[in-house]
């Protein structure tokens, strides 16, 4: 039999929903988050360059050192001065939340996340015996918005970590800078780590277009952990590509984890990423603004629909929205599958603070989403 806290995870309700569509190839798929535009061109070709020229084999646990000093470069742009000595190469970001958490926490220790959230966010930390406590964010019709108080009552000494995914999936809050800083200054008290998971951090259709950073606040002794992914920001989900920046200290421990989960990832796949860091900087700028009129499409046809209120998310590919009357959305989105051909993933899946919710991801074309509204009303008999 498996270990105890495997039996009580939580199977993905996306997948589920997934499987229910399989086959069906009339369904508009807005329930991942993947966009709809393949990898660009010239980050396929460093990787199909890198296997003709036989790079097949193991690479350093922390990843090739042209990659970490990329990467170095590029964090140190966006937003800090940073050395590859800080970085380690990840099989995407699913697995740097995976490696960070498998270096930090142990079982029974405490650990906050703010909610609704990404499932694996929740359950990883289960896994290893963890504690999750959540603190819920609060919907006014129209808008996402943090209680700071509550978060900051809720990071009682003695946690371990706080959690926070910004911008978040599935509701495109963003945690502003204000907010930052006084958590930063409470964990950096209590000696609570922060671990950012980052993904969206490219994806913000705020000023400057890069979300608000703990890497920026930080000091170099700050127990502050950023974890990344290249699926999003230059659309590479299929390829497993992400890092994690940490303080010098824990480069050596994350190596040997690394070892011992995936060894390295993959080395062709590395060259993609260096493509994506040296050229792909209008790759993002172009999806940020086909995501931001994309955005406000969506959010302006779903708000003309009587018992549906969405909030404008300030960041990510996805709206999520609440409909009036919907008690059980796995339920519901598998009768939007089954009978209108609509994909769009349950809010139950992101923990019980969102059921009564969906998530629609606008990484799609104006045409297909229209298509999804008209989609929409007629399963809402409107
Ligand atoms: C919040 C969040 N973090 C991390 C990831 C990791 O993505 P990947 O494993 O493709 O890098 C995702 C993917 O959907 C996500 O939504």
């Amino acid at each position: 039999m498996a270990r105890a806290a495997v039996r009580a995870l939580t199977a993905s309700k996306i997948r589920e929903l997934v499987n229910e569509g399989l086959g069906n190839a009339d369904v508009l798929p807005f329930w991942v988050g993947e966009p709809d535009a393949p990898t660009p061109g010239f980050i396929r070709q460093a990787g199909i360059d890198s296997i003709a020229a036989g790079e097949l084999l193991y690479t350093h646990n922390l990843g090739i050192p042209e990659l970490r000093e990329e990467l170095a470069a590029y964090l140190t742009r966006l937003h800090r001065p940073t050395d590859p000595g800080q970085l380690a190469v990840t099989s995407a970001g699913v697995n740097a939340l995976m490696l960070a958490s498998q270096l930090l926490v142990d079982p029974g220790e405490r650990v906050v996340e703010v909610v609704p959230l990404w499932p694996n966010l929740q359950e990883i930390p289960k896994i290893l015996g963890a504690r999750v406590v959540t603190v819920p964010l609060e919907f006014s019709g129209s808008d996402w918005k943090l209680d700071l108080n509550r978060l900051i009552d809720a990071l009682v000494p003695g946690t371990r970590a706080l959690y926070l995914n910004s911008p978040n999936n599935p509701t495109g809050w963003t945690v502003a800078r204000d907010e930052q800083r006084a958590i930063l200054e409470h964990c950096r008290r209590h000696g609570i780590w922060i671990f950012a998971d980052d993904a969206y951090e490219r994806l913000y259709f705020g000023e400057g277009g890069v979300a608000p950073s703990f890497l920026n606040l930080m000091e170099d002794e700050d127990r502050v952990i950023s974890a990344n992914t290249f699926s999003k920001s230059w659309r590479m989900t299929g390829w497993r590509l992400g890092w994690l920046a940490v303080p010098a200290g824990l480069v050596a421990d994350l190596g040997k984890l690394i070892e011992y989960n995936t060894s390295c990832a993959p080395v062709f796949v590395q060259r993609a990423g260096i493509a994506a860091l040296k050229q792909g900087e209008a790759v993002i700028q172009e999806s940020l603004q086909r995501y931001r009129r994309a955005r406000d499409f969506l959010v302006g046809k779903l708000r003309t629909i009587p018992r549906v209120e969405a909030a404008l998310p300030a960041g990510t590919m996805y709206a999520f929205l609440k409909i009036e009357g919907v008690s059980d959305s796995l339920a519901f989105c598998k009768r939007l599958v089954r009978e209108h051909g609509l994909g769009l993933a349950p809010g139950a899946a992101f923990g019980p603070e969102g059921e009564g919710y969906v998530r629609w991801c606008f990484a799609a074309a104006e045409d297909r989403l229209a298509e999804g509204i008209t989609r929409l009303r007629r399963a809402l008999g409107f």
